[in-house]
């Protein structure tokens, strides 16, 4: 029977036949310019008819690490110092001293005198108290372990058998002294058959392969020429490093469809804000501490900000100073304008809401008033596992009639449940604005732990009144921070990781959501 083979099965069996011995994949690859996927599929096909087959063995690759790299450039740190050494025409010298010049960090430098002293190029004395070098040859020629180091930039990665004795020596030196990064690989072996080798190609008919019949094939009759290539629908396919849409992005996307599948409508703020808006608004004294410099970033430029409509601003005045029209007391203070004319990064994007409220009353709306915010605040934190100084909040007011706690915890419960917690738990809480006040913790199943998530609460009278929401109309309102519940979604206990990006586990991500 004769054997059937596709072209390229044919082409790669003929450059086989050529060789003399066996060829590892990735060099016949690159030689025959083919993909190494299409490669090892032929070799498959040439298994197929016992001509040909393929073993794997292990091999040890070594390169150089970053500091390696660094001193295949440079130069070791003992070349460094003695290249230094004799720019300066020095042959004896105080270490201390040479320390000093040589801008090397300590250790550095006492390994680089190390290698001087077992190079046999310096002498070394602690005669005089302090400790002294000094040169004891004239010349310097290249190491062995130099001449070495120069492979590298030759070859970038080495395999590790293919060293003499005395370069494994060599290669045992640099990696005792931490310059190597050392890889273990798989790599595979092509060969032919007796049968294979035996062959003559003029025995071997072409086989032509197609994926359909074309009608065209159908009229000519050609189609009996033509065998159909089988589809193996199990095998997965190469993998692809294409862009995709970052976690946070995805997560961001997923929390807006559920506050609109919920009748809310996204709003938008500045993020460089008044302290009007930012603290005055919410009745948060000026005098308050997360007003003062360890929280809040003030900005010199621009520094001073627009304040609203001046019977807006004189409203919140007078509800700092004696309460207005809310029916408070107030803070019994005198307000100043210029504390609320701070230029800060927002804070929070309770901000924003307030800019909403603003809005309300501007355009004399009618309620319900359902919206929320997507967006990033700013807070002087230090950054660690789990803070940020830089963050996104994820927030949402209802302004109503006759709302109470009972709404905002169901409208809470309904956010959570849609994120995929089922059971949510409230307190008491404390917030400047709002009155009551709700800490709000969700349970996580995984942990089977109970996590705090954020605050929420109905705004006081001393921030609604101002903008004309008055009894019975109300806010409920809550806010929390998104890159917590990303660590829950997507398992990361570092926060970190969704600003410095770890490729590993970005490249395992879905392209889509
Ligand atoms: N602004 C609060 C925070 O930054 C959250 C909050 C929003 C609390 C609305 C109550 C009402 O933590």
């Amino acid at each position: 029977m004769t054997i059937k083979l596709k072209k390229q099965v044919i082409d790669i069996l003929k450059v086989l036949k050529k060789k003399s011995s066996d060829v590892t994949a990735t060099d016949l690859a690159k030689q025959m310019k083919v993909d190494y996927i299409v490669l090892m599929s032929a070799v498959n096909d040439l298994i197929d008819h016992n001509l040909g087959g393929f073993k794997e063995e292990e091999v040890f690759k070594v390169s150089l690490n970053e500091e390696g790299e660094i001193y295949l450039k440079n130069g070791l740190p003992e070349r460094q110092l003695i290249n230094l050494l004799l720019k300066k025409g020095i042959r004896e010298i105080d270490l201390e001293v040479l320390l000093k010049h040589s801008n090397f960090d300590k250790n550095l430098f006492y390994i680089g005198i190390a290698n001087l002293r077992r190079n046999g190029w310096i002498a070394q004395s602690k005669a005089s108290g302090e400790s002294k070098i000094f040169l004891i040859e004239e010349e310097f020629p290249q190491t062995n372990l130099e001449k070495f180091l120069i492979k590298f930039g030759e070859n970038e990665e080495i395999i590790y058998i293919e060293l003499s004795k005395d370069e494994k020596i060599l290669l045992d030196v640099l990696n005792k002294r931490k310059l190597i990064d050392k890889k273990r690989k798989t790599k595979r072996v092509i060969y032919l058959t007796d049968e294979g080798k035996n062959i003559a190609i003029s025995e071997i008919k072409e086989l032509k392969l197609v994926s359909k019949i074309t009608s065209e094939m159908l009229i000519s009759e050609d189609w009996e020429n033509f065998e159909l290539k089988p589809f193996d629908v199990s095998k997965s396919g190469p993998r692809l490093k294409a862009g995709k849409i970052h976690p946070i992005i995805n997560l961001i996307n997923e929390i807006r469809e559920i506050f609109l599948s919920m009748g809310f409508t996204e709003i938008r703020g500045p993020i460089i804000e008044s302290a009007f808006y930012n603290f005055d608004a919410l009745f948060q004294p000026q005098d308050h501490p997360a007003r003062e410099m360890q929280d809040t970033f003030y900005l010199k430029n621009p520094n001073i900000a627009h304040l609203p409509e001046r019977d807006r601003v004189l409203a919140v005045k007078e509800t700092h100073e004696s309460g207005g029209e809310s029916g408070s007391i107030g803070w019994a203070y005198e307000w100043d304008e210029k504390i609320a004319k701070k230029t800060v990064l927002r804070t929070h994007t309770t901000a924003t809401t307030m800019r909403r409220l603003a809005q309300f009353y501007r355009d004399n709306e009618k309620v319900p008033v359902k919206v929320f915010c997507v967006d990033r605040v700013f807070r002087n934190e230090k950054v660690d596992k789990s803070h940020l100084a830089e963050f996104t909040q994820v927030e949402g007011i209802v302004i109503d009639d006759n709302v109470n706690l009972c709404d905002l915890i169901g409208l809470l419960s309904e956010f959570y449940r849609k994120m995929g917690f089922k059971k949510i738990f409230t307190r008491p809480g404390f917030f400047p604005y709002t009155e009551p006040s709700m800490e709000v913790s969700v349970y996580y199943d995984k942990l089977g732990e109970w996590l705090e998530m954020g605050g929420s609460g109905i705004f006081r009278p001393e921030v609604t009144y101002p903008w004309g929401i008055k009894e019975p109309t109300r806010v409920l309102a809550w806010g929390q921070g998104l890159e917590r519940i990303a660590m829950l979604y997507y398992n990361r206990t570092d926060i970190r990781d969704f600003y410095i990006n770890p490729l590993k586990w970005l490249r395992q991500q879905s392209y889509f959501k």
